[in-house]
């Protein structure tokens, strides 16, 4: 089914009002339910989102014989039946995470099969680092031209990896990989971001022996696999606290977000704070009120690893920048090709200039009229919305399946603030 939502523009004018809670974070439950493959006891979460992307990855775990039950935010993995095998293939080729399985998978059965993980279409997603920390820790990988084929039939050993770029998924699938390797595995220019680290203190708390948690260098001791002894807690999701934020500086008087960790979306709010918005940070919530400054500043914005900008905020930050007074620029450095959707602000109004597939600018206030739009991915399609929001007259916003894979029903908790949001399914 191709849902659609149909949005009434609030032409500029800050009138959103209320209270959003944060959900669980996507890329946070989703490696979770990968690690649990390495758990001899069920597994227990709480706090883990409602959205397509776990459908799809407890599927997949179901399908390699799994079981996985959800009640509300709780969730019960138990993996002591599974008998491993080839990742399926259809759900594999839609979602980035799945191929944060293969390493687990290697490391319990010995052997694992996977198609190239599809995802969002923002750019090249190469998965060399993963096939070369494979080959490194002594399993031989064979490539078709529709499959990896990934095979360690005495187990794997311990190797020193360094990884030639930062990549979340890589390090949490060798991380995980050398849970259950043969002797110590060193893995240098790790990535760092919230997740990664409370994936490592989740599966240390299981039993794994891993040191320099929160550094750039972990050092992993194999041994066997783990028992998980109580309830593990889903970090809020701060790509959801960040674009709702954005979406509160753009659109609102004054909104409470709750239910956030507010450290983790520090950059943001410092930047936020410099270009003129009021921001109030609590224990776990941040709050916008006073809202009423025009003319916000135009700023230079650079994504990075964690503690830098998030990539994945900088299309809602993109329809921020089209409202601020003056020049910005952007440059994306995390991924080629993510700045592909800007064509369709510049259509609502927006004057953006992309000067190569890493840079941008862009002049303001401009603007933005509806449009019609089409969801490219999770967090260019939540940008359309919220400048969908911010624009004047009726937008229509196709293929929402890409922003149900990451936020829980939006439309209905961006309704509570006031804002006309009707989703229409064909
Ligand atoms: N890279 C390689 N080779 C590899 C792996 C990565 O060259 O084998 C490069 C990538 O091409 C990219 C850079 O390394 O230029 C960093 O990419 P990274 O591997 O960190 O990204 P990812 O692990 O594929 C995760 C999130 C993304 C998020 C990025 C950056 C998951 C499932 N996905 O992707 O989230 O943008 O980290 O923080 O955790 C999203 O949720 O919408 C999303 C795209």
């Amino acid at each position: 089914m191709k849902d659609s939502f149909v949005i009434g523009g609030l032409g500029g004018e800050r009138k959103l009002r209320g209270e959003i809670a944060v959900g669980g974070a996507k890329n946070h439950a989703l490696k979770l339910l990968a690690a649990s493959v390495l758990c001899e006891k069920p597994l227990l979460l709480e706090n883990v989102p409602d959205i397509e992307d776990i459908e799809r990855m407890s599927e997949i775990i179901e399908k390699l014989g799994g079981k996985v039950v959800r009640e509300g935010t709780y969730c019960r993995v138990d993996t002591a039946g599974m008998r491993g095998g080839e990742i399926d293939r259809d759900t594999a080729k839609r979602m980035r995470a799945s191929i944060v399985l293969s390493g687990p998978l290697l490391a319990r059965f010995g052997a694992t099969t996977f198609p190239h993980p599809g995802g969002d279409i923002i750019g090249e997603r190469p998965i060399d680092f993963f096939m070369e920390g494979f080959e490194k820790m002594g399993a031989v990988v064979a490539a078709t031209e529709h499959e990896y084929r990934v095979s360690a039939p005495n187990g794997l050993h311990g190797a020193d990896i360094f990884f030639r770029w930062v990549s979340v998924t890589a390090t949490e699938t060798l991380m995980m990989a050398a849970v259950l390797a043969k002797g110590q595995t060193i893995l240098r220019n790790v990535a760092m971001e919230p997740e990664v680290i409370d994936l490592a203190e989740f599966l240390v708390s299981a039993g794994a022996r891993i040191k320099g948690i929160g550094t750039p260098t972990l050092v992993i001791e194999g041994g066997d696999m783990l028992k998980p002894m109580k309830p593990h807690r889903v970090l809020p999701d701060r790509i959801e606290t960040g674009s709702f934020l954005i979406l509160g500086a753009l659109a609102a008087a004054d909104l409470r977000i709750t239910d956030c960790e507010p450290e983790h979306v520090r950059m943001l709010t410092e930047l936020l704070l410099r270009s003129g918005v009021k921001i109030e940070t609590g224990a776990d919530t941040l709050h916008i009120r006073n809202n009423t400054n025009r003319a916000h500043k135009a700023m230079t914005l650079k994504t990075h690893e964690y503690p830098g900008f998030p990539t994945d905020l900088q299309a809602p930050m993109m329809v921020f920048l089209t409202q601020a007074t003056g020049e910005s620029r952007v440059f994306e450095t995390v991924f080629e090709g993510r700045l592909a959707y800007t064509e369709d602000l510049v259509r609502m109004g927006a004057d953006i200039t992309i000067w190569n597939p890493h840079q941008a600018s862009v002049k303001g206030p401009t603007p933005l009229r509806g449009a019609t739009l089409e969801s490219p991915d999770i967090r260019a399609g939540l940008a359309f919305l919220i400048a969908a929001l911010v624009a004047s007259g009726t937008s229509t916003l196709e293929n929402v399946y890409h922003i149900d894979r990451g936020y829980a029903r939006i439309e209905e908790r961006f309704r509570k603030l006031g804002a006309d949001i009707t989703r229409v399914s064909k």
